[in-house]
């Protein structure tokens, strides 16, 4: 499951480049991203959905992995929720890959100032199984933090 998939290219190239056989769905609150994604990739399911919102009967513990790129600047006033449904659908992994842009000025940068920032917040309510913090020095100078989660046992 891709939360936040846009136009749905990141799942395309799990299709593509990881395995066909692997049940995907991107879900987006975007009607119109998801319908152009649905025309652009027919044989990957897409739907309309909002992570701030309860998460669907059909979702719940659903997904091996649950992943989400570039969608943490969207959910700020409601950060909990967001963790939360991402936790809720997944049955053992969350998979965040989150861009920091190179300037220190940006919507979001009261809370979570640096990818280090991030970590640490996410680290409260999970285990953090894998992390890896990309620095693009030659194109746009933005940080991109990986992280692989599941849930803590308590
Ligand atoms: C910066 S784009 C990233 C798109 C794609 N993940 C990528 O990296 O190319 C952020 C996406 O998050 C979606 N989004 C914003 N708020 C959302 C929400 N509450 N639930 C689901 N998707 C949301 C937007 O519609 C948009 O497609």
């Amino acid at each position: 499951m891709e939360v936040g998939c846009g136009l749905g290219y990141i799942v395309n190239r799990i299709y593509h480049e990881v395995d066909s056989k692997i049940h995907l769905t991107g879900t987006d609150i975007s009607a119109n991203a998801t319908e152009k994604a649905q025309q652009l990739f027919p044989y990957i399911q897409f739907e309309k959905g909002n992570i701030l919102e309860d998460v669907p009967q059909k979702y719940q513990s659903a997904f091996d992995v649950v992943m989400t790129k570039d969608t943490l600047w969207y959910v700020l006033d409601n950060l909990e929720a967001y963790f939360d449904n991402l936790a809720q659908m997944s049955k053992k992994y969350i998979y965040i890959h989150q861009s920091f842009p190179a300037s220190s000025q940006f919507l979001g940068s009261d809370i979570f100032p640096n990818p280090k920032a991030l970590e640490q917040y996410v680290s409260n309510k999970f285990e953090v199984e894998y992390s890896l913090l990309e620095y693009n020095k030659e194109y746009d100078k933005t940080h991109n933090l990986h992280l692989i989660l599941t849930k803590k046992n308590n």
